[in-house]
């Protein structure tokens, strides 16, 4: 199935008529410079193209080896890295056109958890800095009052499975699956809609991954939530997205439901990754597949 088949099937279809994200032919292409004035001399096209739909509380997954284009697509799509060319529009608004008091509202809406809890927190901030940093930002604490602050610190905190009390110390004081904790209580904060979840559970030990697909799914259903779920690894995505596309050197080979892609893979790629899932029963293996390329 093709991926605009994927985002029209009416068993796929979103709870709402239009979709919450729509991405259309996004591309990010970076300038490669050489010689000694460091000209541009071509362009790597880590993002060629691209298209895919995220309806209202839907999970789509993307998934690729690492270097396919996943991190600059989530990056691209939330104006962290400038587009090349294409279209992304989010409930309703042209997000690459969004300026003044219309951006910051989307920049509300769209968060982002990555994928190193250890990189993307300051090291030199106290927790509750961090988490309460975009409610000062976007002006939502009134008179940045304190108490409240802190009180909406600790909720958010508390809601991602930390204690209340860890608003006080500083991140290297907490272990990986924590410090993803306050990651997630930071993407919250400003009560997003959307969330691109960019490998959020590789860098983890896997026994902790499944506490914070856990927690992600919970808070899924609790703000409604839509996410982008980025990984390179099938099974997670399997496991966590109804919807999927698979992402092969900055283009989206396949997309369809996980029963279609699991089931009917239609690309040598596609088997390849699924080739490469653990299988649940020890009794029955599996013969592993690894695609070299070719005609796409
Ligand atoms: N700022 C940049 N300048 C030049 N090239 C870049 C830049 N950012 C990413 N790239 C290149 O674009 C390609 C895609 O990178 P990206 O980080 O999006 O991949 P990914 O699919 O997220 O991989 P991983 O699974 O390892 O996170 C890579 O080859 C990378 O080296
Ligand atoms: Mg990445």
């Amino acid at each position: 199935m093709t991926e605009t088949d994927a985002n029209t099937k009416p068993e796929n279809a979103p709870h709402r008529a239009d979709p919450l994200l729509s991405v259309d032919n996004l591309k990010t292409h970076f300038p490669i410079r050489s010689g000694l004035l460091q000209r541009v001399t071509d362009h790597f096209k880590a993002v060629d193209g691209v298209t895919f739909n995220v309806g209202h509380g839907e999970t789509l997954g993307l998934v690729g080896e690492s270097g396919c284009g996943k991190t600059t697509v989530g990056r691209t799509l939330l104006r962290l890295i400038p587009a090349t060319s294409g279209q992304v529009t989010f409930d309703g608004h042209d997000v690459f056109r969004a300026s003044g008091s219309e951006l910051q509202q989307l920049r509300r809406n769209m968060q982002i958890v990555f994928q190193d809890p250890a990189g993307s927190l300051n090291p030199r901030m106290r927790i509750a800095a961090i988490v309460g940093e975009p409610l000062i930002i976007h002006g939502l604490i009134p008179n940045n009052d304190k108490d409240q602050l802190r009180e909406r610190v600790e909720t958010l905190l508390e809601r991602s499975g930390m204690p209340r009390a860890a608003a006080d110390r500083y991140p290297h004081e907490f272990s990986g699956g924590q410090r993803q904790r306050i990651g997630i209580a930071r993407a919250l904060a400003l009560e997003p809609k959307f969330i691109v979840c960019d490998e959020p559970t590789s860098a983890l030990d896997v026994s902790i991954q499944a506490q914070i697909i856990n927690l992600l799914m919970d808070l899924q259903s609790e703000f409604k939530l839509s996410y982008l779920f980025i990984s390179h690894d099938m099974a997670v995505i399997q496991h966590v997205c109804k919807r999927i596309a698979v992402m092969y050197k900055g283009k989206i080979v396949e997309a369809g439901t996980r029963e279609e892609i699991i089931e009917n893979p239609q690309h040598d790629y596609t088997r390849s990754l699924l080739s490469a899932v653990p299988e649940a029963n020890p009794r029955r293996t599996k013969q592993r597949f690894v695609y070299e390329g070719g005609a796409m």
